[in-house]
């Protein structure tokens, strides 16, 4: 029997490290958090996806009393953007959650946010594949606090994934 390994390259930096447009891409997600619908689980998420010509499209989750009728962030970005930008390349993806719905007096909006990045959940990755094999590469930035993970691909986060039939 054989045996092989699948690896991935993971960057980790900081986000005073990102590059300028990185930074306003994680702003776009971390804003997109505001339109957030989330009365069940209270934690919004926001993801923001940078187009081939430049335009930034976002979403947040959306929840709903039956609950599996909810979306998440990334599906509500992404077929947003494939809605609007038909058969447009998505370059880029970044996502941002924070945990509370209500803010104490005095606490900033930034300790909302989680401290390490999420991951997109197995139903996204697979609905963002299907671009990025029409299209090309969608680069996944995941937004923390105190860290932030960059992915080279979807791909990269889904390997063996079904693509055809
Ligand atoms: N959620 C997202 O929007 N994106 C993810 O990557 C993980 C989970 C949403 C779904 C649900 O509204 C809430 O977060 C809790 O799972």
């Amino acid at each position: 029997m054989k045996e092989f390994q699948i690896s991935t390259t993971v960057k980790e930096c900081t986000y005073d490290e990102l590059s300028a447009s990185d930074r306003e891409l994680v702003d776009k997600a971390k804003e997109a958090t505001r339109g957030s619908y989330a009365p069940y689980s209270h934690f919004k998420v926001g993801a923001a996806i940078l187009m081939a010509d430049g335009s930034i499209v976002t979403g947040a989750n959306q929840e709903n009393a039956a609950y599996p009728s909810g979306l998440c962030a990334e599906r509500t970005a992404a077929f947003y953007a494939s809605s609007r930008h038909p058969g447009m390349e998505m370059r880029k993806i970044a996502i941002a959650a924070a945990t509370a719905l209500h803010k104490p007096e005095g606490l900033p909006e930034e300790e909302y946010f989680q401290n390490m990045p999420i991951s997109p959940c197995g139903a996204c990755r697979q609905a963002l594949l299907e671009y990025e094999n029409l299209y090309g590469d969608i680069e996944v930035i995941l937004y923390g606090r105190d860290s932030i993970f960059i992915f080279p691909s979807i791909k990269s986060l889904l390997p063996f994934s079904f693509t055809e039939f």
